[in-house]
């Protein structure tokens, strides 16, 4: 069985995940954490505009990803559109439980990526890495109700709904849901 430590690559018909390579994937990753679409459905609060990138924020991205391929309770895994060959987004395994055998998974795909199946086949290869080379039991996210394109990926993918908390995020003048998802080993093929 291989652990949280394992950093391994994972090939799919349209994409691969493999490690963060920070040299090559900041420039990417510094476009995917800007794009608007992304800061509006993975902030957990809403601003109008986007955070000011400054030396400050800079280090922490650097930081942030030149330490992921350390992590051994987590996985960060790059997605790589395979036609092209370049890095499009991340998706992760985090917030492991480990006497439960659960973690949650998230995922942003940047401008370049979206909507030509991708993000999909990411999520289902990274959650199939987690129920089957990890051992994990369950696989849970949550998503904001306004991101109709993220809740139908991860049903595509095999995540099911398990609720919705009502009201959890104010944007503008709007209270927004967030419904529960997940997938479980014994239900997944
Ligand atoms: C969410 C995300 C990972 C999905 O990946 P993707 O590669 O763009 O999506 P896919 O092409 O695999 O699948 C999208 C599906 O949603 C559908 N879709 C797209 N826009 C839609 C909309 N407004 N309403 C309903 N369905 C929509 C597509 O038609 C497709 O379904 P289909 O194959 O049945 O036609 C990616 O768009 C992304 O990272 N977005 C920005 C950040 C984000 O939302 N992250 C998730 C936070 S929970």
């Amino acid at each position: 069985m291989l652990t949280f430590a394992d950093k391994p690559t994972l090939v799919g018909e349209k994409v691969l995940l493999r490690p963060v390579r920070p040299e090559e994937d900041l420039p990417m990753l510094r476009v995917m954490l800007n794009d608007p679409d992304v800061l509006r459905y993975t902030s957990d609060a809403y601003t109008p505009e986007p955070p000011e990138w400054d030396e400050a924020m800079e280090r922490r991205v650097v930081d942030w990803y030149t330490t992921r391929n350390d992590q051994t309770d987590r996985l960060d895994l790059i997605v790589v559109d395979r036609a092209t060959g370049r890095g499009v987004g991340e998706v992760v395994l985090n917030e492991w439980d480990e006497p439960n055998r659960a973690c949650n998974l998230r995922i942003a795909i940047g401008p370049d990526g979206r909507d030509r199946g991708l993000g999909t086949e990411a999520v289902r290869l990274l959650t199939d890495h987690a129920l089957r080379a990890l051992g994990l039991n369950r696989v849970s996210l949550s998503v904001y109700a306004f991101n109709a394109r993220a809740q139908r990926a991860y049903e595509k993918a095999g995540f099911r709904v398990e609720g919705v908390r009502r009201q959890v995020l104010r944007y503008a003048d709007e209270w927004i849901d967030d419904v529960d998802m997940a997938a479980l080993a014994d239900h997944w093929a």
